[in-house]
Order: structure tokens, then C-alpha cells, then sequence
């Protein structure tokens, strides 16, 4: 989703946007521009595509002494993606980047076209700077007429304002969108996430929603409703090489082969050798809660998916999960006995959030479960646990998913300790195989150079299922949204016993079936559905501990003595196979089209 990067200060400008935006390409974008001045001058560049384009158009071009520079990526919501439409939009003398959605926008715009402005692109964005440059044409200082526009606007906005009017000030506002200021050297740094400021700044602020304000020079005057504000700066600690590829073709490659680390990482600490122990919650969290609710989207969606039949197995608590956009419009019956559970890997996608915030609203205790610390998800919960996967750079969501799936795991054993609905036996159980997990998750070479071999079969058809049952059934919904965001092939998963109701309908030798076959968990079931499958000639790809002779391929995984064990191993297998096969048809793994990182509109 759009990026935002900002600079004030003494240093050479294009180079802090356009390795800025770099950073943020990982949310998403079709287009991308920047925006300078300094003195009386005024430079904007902006470009179709990818960042590469920006960067040759403004070859030639180095900025020179103090100056503000905007920089934005943009990912098309009103309006095509193209140079037009692109930011930063220009007033008259005046630049906006916005990440967000203006939803008022078209009234403001007729107001405007009724004063005679001229508009040159599609978006809503471009209302706020003209609307900036009416109350400042009116007569009010450039801050008083910033101020009147974010008055103004409804809906979600990170917004910063450059103006020939006031030639050493950025302005900038925050309300649902994210944004933070970095502070360097005497120089000042906005950006949406922390990524573009790492090694530049060593302080930082996140900014809170209804904060807005300007920076002249090195200091940060900032407001909200109660008028100018004091803040405080936090260190800012982060570690950019965790962000280099290492060697992998692929971010997403390297992200899977991290998955067994980060998974030691999720559980030091917290999964003790009789106890599960998570310092963010205490003892009283629990203690009127008699149900769960989970709302969030995509692949953390599907993690909610398979720790609803944890935390009733487990746990013995009533778990219900919903698509954070539909439960959002649904008028849904919310009561105070009820835990709200959000789940995010980026803790900024828009209808989780907004879930959140209407669960709040109804009074029920909120957790958020998160990849990412000081997000708008996380400050927003009354508590959250962080998945420690580090950051994730590929599109499609791989070691986010392992580690939200590892922490509802252990949260359904902690629900069951504190409420004490789980025997010790089962408990330790759990605790074994989850202390196993990230042994199964270390990918062998024999397992990837096999799929590798195998992906070559798979770049045709008309379609895949993936199917699989209990909690391989979001398992496979998760193997199926992979393979369709980055192979563009179609894909869906389903459970192995809903097939005989309708989709077999579809089953012929060019039907792909990829079925996950645990061998703890109902294994005779499936193999009957498979069977089914096999005999209407479909094409089967079997991942199973248990060799199977009806599977035109198998793919092994080990033999273990617990489903989540089975679950992890076989998720790393859908994971790879979706890699491999859009490896082998050309696509861009880590950006995959249309796609974005983090998801901040509706
Ligand atoms: C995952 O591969 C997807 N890119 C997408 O479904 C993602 O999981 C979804 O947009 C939710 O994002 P979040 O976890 O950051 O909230």
C-alpha cells in the first residue's frame, strides 16, 4: 500500500526519498514520485512502474544545500495507475503525499471546481492540496489554512505538505494511516514504517491518530485537539541487514528457509518444559472471558482459521473467527464475556483495525497478535504478543503465518492453564511437540531440489485443489492463497470431505489436487476422499508421511507423533511448491501483481 517518505534538512535530498522508498516498496505500489525545494526552487519527478524508472528520470538531478523533499510509492485506488495520478500532487505552488483514503473527497472536489480549480488527476488526494491553497489564498498563514484542511477531511489520511509558501516546513497529519518521525543530525525524517530511517535517525515518534503539525527547521511542533503537545522520543533500535536477501534468489525463499529460527525465537521464554509462560498477559486477563472472537485477513485469517480447533480442543473456550471485512458491516452481537483477538502481520491493515476498533467500541477486552511492535493494531490493543519473525519483505506472507499459528498454539495452552481446562498430561503433550517445531521447520535440500524437480508439472491445468481436513483444512487454504498470489494460477482450498459436494465436479487429468495427508489425523478419511479424486482421474500430488501408490507424485514429509509437527513440515512443502513454480513461469515472488504488503485501505 502507498509509502510515505519526508526530509528536512541540510542533506542531499533524492538520494534519502528514493533509497526511502526503497525500503517501502514491500507494501506495494504502480507508481512513485518526489518532490523538492529549496530556496525559491521547486522540483517534482514522478513515474510509472517500478522505482528503477523514477531513478532514471531523475538521473541529472541532485538537490543542493537546506531543502524539504516529499517521496511517495502509490497503489491505485481512485484512478489509474499513471504519471498523473501519481504523487506528489501539485497546487499551484504547493506538494501533497497522502497514504489513505479521502472519503469525503468528492464533495470537497465539487466545492473546489465551484471556486473554478483546475484538477489534473483522478485521485482524492489532490482535493487537500488545493484545498491548502484556498485558505491560504483567503489570507490565513500556511499552518492556520494546513490546519483548516485536516479539519476538512473525513476518513483515513498520513499526509505531508510542502509549500513555496513556507519554503523550510514540512506539515504532516496522521489519522488511521501510519507515519513517524525519525530525528537525525539536525535533520528531521518522516516515514510510514521504520525501514527508510534505520542508520539515518536515532530517535524516533509514532505519530498517534489526530496528530498533525509542522516541522521548520529542526523542530517538531506538534498538535491534536487539546492544542501544541508535548512527546517523547524513543531509541530507535532496528537491524537492517535482517532485511538483505543473503544469498536467497528471493525474499520470500529466504523467509521460508528463516522459518525454523525465528520459530525458536517465538517460543524462548514462553514455552517453559511444564508451563507456558506469556509475560504480556497477567493471571486476572482471562478471568471474565468465556469466549473468543477472531477477526483479520489473508494468511492471518487462515492461521485464526486452525487455532479456533486448538483453543476449543484445548482450551475448551468457544472460538469463532471472521474475515475482519465482513464483521465489520454485519451489526455483529459483541458481548463483554467475549476476548477480541486481532491478528496482523503488519498490525496496519485497514478492516482489522477497524474491527478492532468497533470491538472496542462495544467494550470487549482486546489482543492483538502482531509481527510488528508500535503498529496502529498494537497500540490500539489493550494487549498484544508479538510473533518475533522479524521483518517480513516478500508479499506472500510465509514465516508471519508459521509464527501467528506457533503463538495461537501456546495461547490456547495458556487459556487452558489459567483456566485450567487442560490436564498436565495433554499440556506436556504440547509442550514436547511444540519445543520439536523448529527442528521440523528446517528446510532439507533433498525436500526443496525434489518440489524444484517436481514444479515443472505443475505450470498448466485448470486449476488446483488443495484440500486437507481439520486444521489442514485452513492449511490448505493458506497452500492455495500462495500459490495464487504469486504463480497467478488458479487455486482453492477446500476441506478433503466437501469435494463429493459439487467441486469434484471438476476433476480430470488437468485438475491438480494437492492433498495434505497427515498421518495423525484422520488419515483414512482423506485417503478415502483422495481416492475419489484418483478414481475421476484427477491429477494428484500427494504430501504425506505414508507413501501412497493411487498419487501421481508424492512429496514425503517425516513421520511424527503430533498434527502441529505434521502441519508445520507440510506448510513449509505448499510454501516451497508455490516458489518453485512461480519461480519457473517468471514472476516477480517478492511483488507480485496487484498485490501489497500492508493493506491500509479499505
Ligand atoms: C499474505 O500472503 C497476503 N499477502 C495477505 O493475505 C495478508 O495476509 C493480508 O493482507 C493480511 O495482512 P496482515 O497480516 O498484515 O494484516
Amino acid at each position: 500500500m502507498c509509502g510515505i517518505v519526508g526530509y528536512i534538512g541540510p542533506k542531499e535530498k533524492k538520494e534519502i526519498l528514493l533509497d526511502g522508498l526503497q525500503e517501502l516498496e514491500y507494501r506495494g505500489y504502480d507508481s512513485a514520485g518526489i518532490a523538492v525545494i529549496e530556496g525559491e526552487k521547486l522540483n517534482s519527478f514522478k513515474a510509472v512502474g517500478k522505482l528503477e524508472n523514477l531513478r532514471e528520470k531523475t538521473k541529472n538531478y541532485a538537490s543542493d544545500g537546506f531543502g524539504v523533499a516529499i517521496g511517495h510509492t502509490r497503489w491505485a485506488t481512485h484512478g489509474k495507475p499513471t504519471e498523473l495520478n501519481a504523487h506528489p500532487h501539485l497546487g499551484s505552488y504547493s506538494y501533497v503525499v497522502h497514504n489513505g483514503i479521502i472519503e469525503n473527497y468528492q464533495e470537497l472536489k465539487n466545492e473546489l471546481l465551484s471556486d473554478g480549480v483546475n484538477f489534473l488527476s483522478q485521485t482524492d488526494t489532490e482535493t487537500i492540496v488545493h484545498l491548502f491553497e484556498k485558505y491560504h489564498k483567503e489570507g490565513f498563514d500556511p499552518f492556520e489554512a494546513f490546519k483548516r484542511t485536516i479539519e476538512r477531511l473525513e476518513g483515513a489520511y498520513a499526509i505531508l505538505l510542502i509549500t513555496e509558501a513556507a519554503p523550510d516546513t514540512i506539515f504532516f497529519a496522521k489519522n488511521g494511516s501510519p507515519m513517524l518521525i525519525g530525528f537525525g543530525e539536525g535533520d528531521v525524517y518522516f516515514a510510514s514504517s521504520d525501514t527508510p530511517i534505520i542508520g539515518k535517525a536515532n530517535e524516533v515518534y509514532y505519530l498517534e491518530d489526530g496528530e498533525y503539525g509542522y516541522v521548520q527547521n529542526a523542530a517538531v511542533h506538534l498538535f491534536d485537539t487539546q492544542g501544541e503537545k508535548h512527546f517523547t522520543k524513543a531509541p530507535l533500535v532496528a537491524d537492517k541487514a535482517m532485511a538483505q536477501k543473503d544469498g536467497y534468489r528471493f525474499f520470500m525463499e529466504k523467509e521460508i528457509y528463516e522459518q525454523s529460527r525465528v520459530m525458536g525465537e517465538t517460543i524462548m521464554g514462553r514455552v517453559l518444559e511444564n508451563e507456558i509462560v506469556l509475560d504480556e498477559l497477567d493471571a486476572s486477563f482471562f478471568e471474565d472471558i468465556n469466549a473468543i472472537k477472531i477477526c483479520a485477513c489473508g494468511t492471518s485469517y487462515h492461521s485464526a482459521l486452525a487455532s479456533a480447533y486448538l483453543f476449543e480442543r484445548l482450551a475448551k473456550i468457544r472460538c469463532d473467527v471472521e474475515i475482519a471485512s465482513e464483521f465489520r458491516y454485519k451489526y455483529p452481537l459483541l458481548t463483554k464475556d467475549t476476548l477480541f483477538i486481532t491478528i496482523s502481520q503488519s498490525g496496519e491493515t485497514a478492516d482489522t483495525l477497524e474491527a478492532l476498533k468497533m470491538a472496542k467500541r462495544a467494550g470487549l477486552k482486546s489482543l492483538s497478535i502482531c509481527n510488528v511492535d508500535n503498529s496502529s493494531i498494537v497500540r490500539e490493543s489493550d494487549r498484544a504478543i508479538l510473533t518475533r519473525a522479524g521483518i517480513e519483505k516478500g508479499v506472500a506472507s510465509t514465516k508471519a503465518f508459521a509464527t501467528q499459528t506457533m503463538v495461537l498454539w501456546m495461547l490456547s495452552l495458556y487459556v487452558g492453564q489459567e483456566k485450567k481446562t487442560i490436564s498436565s498430561d495433554v499440556l506436556k503433550r504440547e509442550i514436547d511437540a511444540m519445543l520439536h517445531t523448529p527442528k521440523a521447520l528446517i528446510v532439507e535440500d533433498t525436500l526443496h531440489e525434489r518440489i524444484h524437480r517436481l514444479s515443472k508439472r505443475y505450470l498448466h491445468g485448470h486449476g488446483f485443489f488443495f484440500i486437507g481436513r481439520d486444521i489442514f483444512y485452513p492449511l490448505a487454504l493458506e497452500g492455495a492463497l500462495k500459490l495464487k498470489e504469486i504463480s497467478y494460477l488458479h487455486a482453492e482450498g477446500y476441506p478433503a470431505g466437501e469435494m463429493k459436494h459439487g467441486p469434484i465436479a471438476l476433476a480430470d487429468s488437468e485438475l491438480f489436487t494437492i492433498a495434505l495427508m497427515p498421518k495423525t489425523m484422520h488419515y483414512d478419511k482423506i485417503k478415502s476422499n483422495v481416492e475419489e479424486l484418483s478414481a475421476r482421474d484427477a491429477t494428484i500430488c500427494a504430501i504425506s508421511p505414508e507413501p501412497f501408490d493411487l498419487a501421481d507424485d508424492f512429496i514425503q514429509t517425516q513421520y511424527s507423533s503430533h498434527p502441529m509437527v505434521e502441519f508445520f513440515e507440510m506448510m513449509v512443502v505448499t510454501q516451497l511448491l508455490a516458489l518453485e513454480i512461480s519461480i519457473r513461469l517468471g514472476n516477480d515472488v517478492d511483488m507480485p501483481r496487484n498485490l501489497a504488503k500492508s493493506v491500509t485501505v479499505e
